[in-house]
């Protein structure tokens, strides 16, 4: 266990691995609210922005999908989701006969039966209802939905570790899937808005489309675990937290957001949690006791962020207002020039 303090000089006591030394010439002691660069933020998240998604959107985790039909709304359109032979299937949540929503039905041998009058539907579609294209990763549940970009046979996986404990936790908020992603673009709120969970945080390294952070987690009281982590994108509407140093590397946190309708979204966080330490075996054999604390950890970093989620997006509705500038200016003109 070795000793060390917080930026305002409380005791930490640092647990796990020791770090690799870094050349720290580099690295900024401004303070935080200077280098945390709104334009430099919304630079890097116009570029993830920009990149494909193939028209793969996540849905939900694997584990929740039993034979029970589940239904899901996504960028509008509600989807019912059932577990047929132990393949997931996603269709739209109408029912092709007289449009009874499918997912307050029952699942009758891998068929989904209609609660109004019985029709039974299956992988081969009825007339112009279809079951959409899913992806099951093994942790989560994707669709393809109809996009303008060009669509792709499977959504973008990123690297997870062979080996895990994991927990899953969904949460609405109520703003669109590029705040979600901009609150985890400017990790310098974290120390300030997440102080139960945060005891230290420095930003390593800024690059193009990644950043990576030196951050202290809290277990308990002053006892921290302190790793180094990068943050990347494979896709506009994913961001990953990927441990590089320190304890538990290869581990992920994949944050997922969904578009549920305007100004709703759902995102969807899936922690991978891997360790080489000789034990680990035991602790995934825990995994189910483990899980609750997980996803407890998870929710409550995600209620502050949702704050700042909505947050952003009330504040890019009051500058952005659906009059165009230019009609804007006119109109203001035209205000002044009555008032004289
Ligand atoms: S509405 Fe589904 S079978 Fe009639
Ligand atoms: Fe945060």
């Amino acid at each position: 266990m070795k000793k060390s303090s917080t930026d305002d000089g409380n005791i930490l006591i640092l647990l796990g691995k020791t770090l690799h030394l870094r050349s720290e010439a580099h690295i900024s002691r401004s303070p935080d609210w200077i280098l945390a660069n709104p334009k430099a933020i919304d630079r890097m998240l116009r570029r993830i922005l920009a990149k494909p998604s193939g028209g793969w959107r996540v849905v939900c985790a694997v584990a929740e999908i039993h034979h029970v039909p589940r239904r899901f709304r996504v960028e509008g359109l509600d989807i019912v989701v059932w577990r047929a032979d132990d393949k997931l299937m996603v269709a739209p949540d109408a029912c092709p006969h007289m449009g009874a929503s499918l997912s307050t039905g029952h699942v009758r041998c891998g068929r989904l039966v209609c609660p109004w009058h019985g029709l039974e539907l299956d992988r081969g579609g009825h007339g112009r209802w279809k079951v959409l294209p899913a992806f099951d990763d093994g942790v989560l549940l994707w669709v393809r939905m109809a996009t303008e970009e060009p669509t792709t046979s499977a959504p973008v996986i990123p690297a997870r570790p062979t080996q895990f404990v994991d927990a899953v936790v969904q949460m609405e908020a109520r703003c669109e899937p590029r705040d979600v992603i901009a609150n985890r673009l400017d990790p310098w709120h974290g120390v300030h808005f997440h102080g139960h969970s945060f005891a230290r945080l420095v930003v390593l390294d800024v690059a193009e489309e990644s950043i990576t952070l030196r951050v202290a987690y809290r277990v308990v009281g002053p006892f921290v675990v302190e790793v180094d982590a990068t943050f990347t994108c494979p896709d506009p509407n994913t961001i990953v937290m990927t441990i590089v140093d320190g304890e538990g590397v290869g581990s992920v946190v994949e944050t997922h957001a969904t578009a549920i309708d305007r100004g709703r979204t759902m995102v969807t966080e899936a922690t991978l949690a891997t360790s080489d330490r000789p034990g680990f075996f035991v602790v995934r054999r825990l995994n189910s006791l483990i899980r609750p604390w997980m996803r407890w950890a998870a929710e409550r970093l995600w209620r502050d962020d949702r704050e700042y989620a909505e947050r952003t997006y009330e504040l890019r509705q009051v500058q952005s207002p659906a009059v165009p500038k230019g009609a804007q200016r006119r109109k203001m003109a035209v205000s002044q020039t009555d008032e004289d």
